[in-house]
């Protein structure tokens, strides 16, 4: 399915395509500063006011167009990021499989399991690889609790609890603010985070239920939302996203991100801003007894964190473009069921009903 070495020149760079030049391009433009030796980009961004922000992140000599179109209708671009609103996910992805680009795209893949079709669709046809930039999972200290998780060193797993918090404030005109452009809200936006690294960590949802607050003086879609879910594996899930609190980021603020998980030998944690720790309950690990601390202490696991997860993706998906092995964990197929999860949890809340996994697909409206 990858359009790779067998079909792109390596003698000479690849091009890349980047579509759209907005906030998250402070995460994107590092990933491709690391590989200027074998990539070059090209920006598209419609808004003016925004060039001075690219230039400063990829150099005042980078090229700049305006609407994502002109990106894809050019021969010499070989593959696009796509870092535009959600509801430009779907469309952009199918233009460029048609154009013959492979694509790399921002989470959330899309606003539903419609769209995620119609993009799985038009890049299989056109034999073009479709990536999403879930950059969590491929975080290191995120990658630290699935390495513990995946040790069996817990015990059976019983419980997740995912936390996403933020005090998100965004100007009257932004997309964000609007169901049509976002998806929905905090959840198809942001809490698809938790969603997909869940089912990383965990494996599948079963079915979820959900409930959510919209406060209309910040957007029209929640700002606010909790899900409860059972696993195919039996463990419970409990995944909340708040906009209205302040991260670890703020003064006095506590925690943007935090991933418990509990076994019935063990437990273990993620916090944004202190890492990733372990605690065996019986004190009789082989894994972590070099520096365990004596019983019942959570031991922190040191990780060489020196790129982000935004970067080691775009590392990962350059690989993958040049035919070399790349560990792609984040294909459109599986970030797909993300989105499933997310769209479920807004017909648990339409219905007060709980939602079992598969859904079926329905266009936006
Ligand atoms: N992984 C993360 O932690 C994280 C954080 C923030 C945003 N994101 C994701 O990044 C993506 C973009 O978000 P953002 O915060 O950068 O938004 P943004 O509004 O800052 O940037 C989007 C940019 O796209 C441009 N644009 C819109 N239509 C265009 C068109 N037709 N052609 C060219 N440019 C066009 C806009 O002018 C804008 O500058 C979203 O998918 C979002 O969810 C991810």
């Amino acid at each position: 399915m990858i359009k790779n070495k067998g079909e792109m020149d390596m003698s000479k760079k690849l091009k890349i395509g980047i579509l759209g030049g907005g906030g998250i391009l402070a995460a994107h433009a590092p990933g491709f500063m690391r590989l200027k030796d074998i990539c070059e980009v090209v920006v598209a961004e419609t808004n003016p006011d925004r060039h001075a922000h690219i230039r400063r992140l990829l150099g005042d000599d980078v090229e700049i167009a305006g609407d994502y179109t002109e990106i894809l209708e050019r021969e010499d671009v070989d593959a696009v990021d796509i870092i535009l609103p959600h509801h430009l996910h779907a469309p952009a992805t199918i233009a460029a499989a048609k154009a013959g680009k492979p694509v790399l795209t921002e989470k959330v893949m899309a606003r539903n399991v419609y769209e995620c079709d119609q993009m799985i669709e038009a890049c299989s046809r056109a034999g073009v690889s479709l990536t999403v930039c879930h950059d969590r999972r491929y975080n290191k200290d995120w990658q630290a609790l699935k390495k513990v998780v995946d040790s069996g060193e817990l015990g059976e797993i019983l419980f997740w609890k995912l936390e996403h918090n933020q005090n998100v404030v965004f100007p009257e005109k932004s997309w964000v603010r609007y169901r049509e452009f976002i998806g929905g809200g905090a959840i198809m936006s942001c809490l698809t985070h938790q969603i997909d690294s869940l089912r990383w960590y965990g494996g599948e949802i079963e079915s979820v239920t959900s409930m959510s607050k919209v406060e209309k003086s910040r957007m029209e879609g929640e700002s606010i939302g909790a899900i409860i879910a059972r696993m195919q594996s039996g463990a419970l899930a409990l995944l909340s996203i708040n906009w209205y609190t302040q991260s670890h980021q703020a003064p006095d603020g506590l925690w943007y991100e935090f991933n418990h998980v509990t076994g019935t030998k063990g437990e273990a944690y993620f916090m944004s801003g202190k890492g990733t720790y372990v605690k065996i309950h019986d004190n009789q690990s082989k894994l972590f007894e070099y520096d365990m601390k004596g019983e019942g202490s959570f031991v922190k696991l040191e990780t060489d964190s020196t790129i982000t997860g935004h970067q080691q993706c775009i590392e990962e998906w350059v690989k993958s473009l040049r035919g070399e092995d790349a560990a792609i964990v984040t294909d459109g197929t599986d970030s797909r069921k993300t989105v499933e999860v997310a769209e479920a949890a807004y017909r648990s809340e339409a219905t007060g009903m709980v939602v079992k996994i598969p859904i079926e697909p329905q266009p936006w409206t």
